[in-house]
């Protein structure tokens, strides 16, 4: 039987590499402030027009942004069914309580599932919506929704997408067009307007 792989990871050959990891390894630079960091933080700050910042994994990244939006201790925070466990457990780090919402045919966080959460639970500080395997979410809808919630209830309700599973397609950047990015890994956040 054929099988056929869930991804396929997309990594230079060796010879490419080589040279930079000789030099990194010989200048002992491997954390904060080194060449290859400040420069992979400055090509991501421009490919996204964006303010990007690097740190250790998506997990992190994920934890670094809940706390830097704000969510407080108990807060609810709406995520998809279908991610990484690592989602839901970095809400469980930074104090909150994932709710799960249903995701669509493309794999993404369900909007109008969404739109029902938001309606029928209370204390939610924010939804996490994450791009799938290459799948972007609906960001225009997704964005449209918890704008108007947050109009509705009259408080700033985040909305931050975990990208650690997916490359940056036009889609991905167009859900960071708010200039106020933390980028992570992977995970950046969208903050509308709070
Ligand atoms: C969607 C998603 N979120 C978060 C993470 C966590 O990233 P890390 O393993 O670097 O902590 C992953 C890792 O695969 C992921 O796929």
């Amino acid at each position: 039987m054929k099988s056929i792989p869930l991804i396929k990871p997309d990594l230079p050959v060796l010879d490419d590499v080589a040279e930079s990891f000789r030099e990194i390894l010989e200048n002992g630079k491997i954390t904060n402030f080194s060449k290859y960091v400040t420069k992979f933080e400055e090509e991501a700050s421009d490919y996204l027009n964006a303010h990007a910042l690097t740190v250790s994994s998506g997990t992190m990244g994920l934890v670094f942004a809940l706390h830097s939006l704000g969510l407080q201790k108990g807060q609810k925070v709406i995520l998809p069914s279908f991610t990484f466990m690592a989602t839901a457990q970095a809400v469980l780090y930074a104090g909150g309580i994932p709710v799960f919402v249903d995701v669509e045919n493309d794999l993404t966080l369900s909007p109008s599932d969404l739109a029902d959460l938001l309606e029928k639970h209370d204390n939610v500080g924010g939804v996490i919506g994450t791009h799938v395997y290459g799948m972007p979410c609906q960001v225009e809808k997704l964005q449209e929704i918890v704008e108007d919630f947050s109009r509705q209830k009259s408080r700033p309700i985040f909305l931050l997408y975990d990208a650690a599973g997916i490359t940056c397609t036009r889609k991905v950047r167009q859900s960071c067009t708010q200039k106020r990015l933390l980028f992570m890994k992977g995970a950046y956040l969208h903050n509308n307007g709070n």
